[in-house]
């Protein structure tokens, strides 16, 4: 089954019922493609293959998160399709939340179907539902006009279209998780057509060290540590660090931040890289459902949705505008601004 499962909570469970009448759940394959790609597979090989950066992977080391994605495109004549669902419902309802999923849950006890989805589920569940009280304050709703992407000019949505239309291109939330891992980190989505390139990264943000032995000699403010994992189009994993600069330090010690690069394209040169419905047709041949959502899945998935729609509703949230091929509209700016972090762009 490919998205969309429903249009909310009740639809979906509605088509998963009598979808469930017919077939076993282990005879359903509902999928995401994003599971698919190779880039949000290794973001299971990062966090549980290596010991660096679990014991950091909380609260108490983490600052934030921002989860990116950014498309160049717009609508591609899937006019009857995107209008009316927009971007809330079109990317993070599934891709973004199985992104968020996977870098916010708990360790599975191995990678079978069972254990991975388990704890995607218990972490979908813990995102707090938005409030009315909050909405504002928490999400941003854009939608593109006119501008240039690419170097060339791109006609705005509402004249794609051909009529002025109440949904969003553009979505971006300030989310939490409610648990003891995440207590108080704000996760940071945004995801858009018509931005200034197609990225879909995520960047986590440690917090600063707890004190500064350089602060005194001149060295002055030190830069926190940021981890950012580049998932398409280019594969790499940066982690920012500081680094002292050479010199004989008459003046106090020089720090400057430095970056540790690894380039995945590079190390796996030579591999040939699956496209994600590939590797998903095979598995799903094969009968193996890990890399395919499961229903209470997609039910927590709409449950979190459902209460942002709900919370629009009752404020009465309209799109703002952005200029194609720019970032978004400036609220989405604000919205992390106000925090004191900014987006990477
Ligand atoms: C699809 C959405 O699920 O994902 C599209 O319906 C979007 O609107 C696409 O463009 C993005 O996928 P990818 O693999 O190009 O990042």
């Amino acid at each position: 089954m490919e998205k969309p499962i429903g249009h909310d909570l009740a639809s979906s469970r509605e088509v998963n019922a009598q979808v469930g009448d017919a077939f076993a759940e282990e005879h359903v394959f509902r999928i995401d493609h994003y599971l698919g790609k190779e880039t949000v597979q290794n973001l299971l090989a990062l966090r549980f293959a290596n010991m660096l950066f679990e014991p950091l992977w909380n609260a108490q080391a983490i600052d934030h998160v921002q989860i990116t994605v950014a498309e160049t495109v717009g609508l591609e004549g899937r006019v009857s399709y995107y209008d009316g669902v927009g971007a809330l419902k079109d990317m993070v309802q599934n891709h973004m939340l199985q992104l968020l999923a996977i870098i916010a849950m708990e360790p599975p006890s191995s990678v079978s179907s069972t254990a991975v989805r388990d704890e995607k589920v218990k972490l979908l569940r813990s995102l707090r539902k938005l409030k009315a009280e909050d909405v504002k304050a928490h999400s941003v709703k854009g939608q593109y006009t006119s501008g240039a992407v690419n170097g060339g000019a791109v006609t705005g949505y509402a004249d794609e279209l051909g009529h002025p239309s109440n949904t969003e291109t553009f979505v971006a939330i300030k989310a939490f998780i409610d648990n003891w891992r995440w207590k108080g980190v704000p996760f940071y989505l945004r995801t858009g057509k018509r931005m200034p390139e197609r990225k879909s990264e995520v960047l986590i943000q440690f917090k600063p060290v707890p004190h500064n032995i350089f602060a005194r000699v001149g060295a002055g403010k030190l830069d926190a540590n940021s981890m950012i994992i580049n998932l398409q189009p280019e594969e790499n994993i940066r982690v920012k660090v500081m680094a002292k600069q050479p010199g004989l330090d008459r003046d106090g010690v020089k720090l400057k931040e430095v970056t540790l690069d690894v380039s995945l394209s590079h190390s796996f040169e030579g591999e040939r890289r699956r496209i994600a419905y590939e590797r998903l047709l095979l598995d799903f041949i094969e009968g193996d459902q890990t890399l395919f959502v499961r229903r209470d899945e997609v039910e927590a998935q709409w449950q979190w949705i459902d209460s942002i729609r709900d919370a629009w509703a009752a404020v009465d949230m309209a799109p703002q505008n952005y200029t194609a091929g720019s970032w978004g509209p400036s609220s989405a700016i604000a919205l992390i601004e106000r925090d004191g972090a900014s987006w990477h762009d």
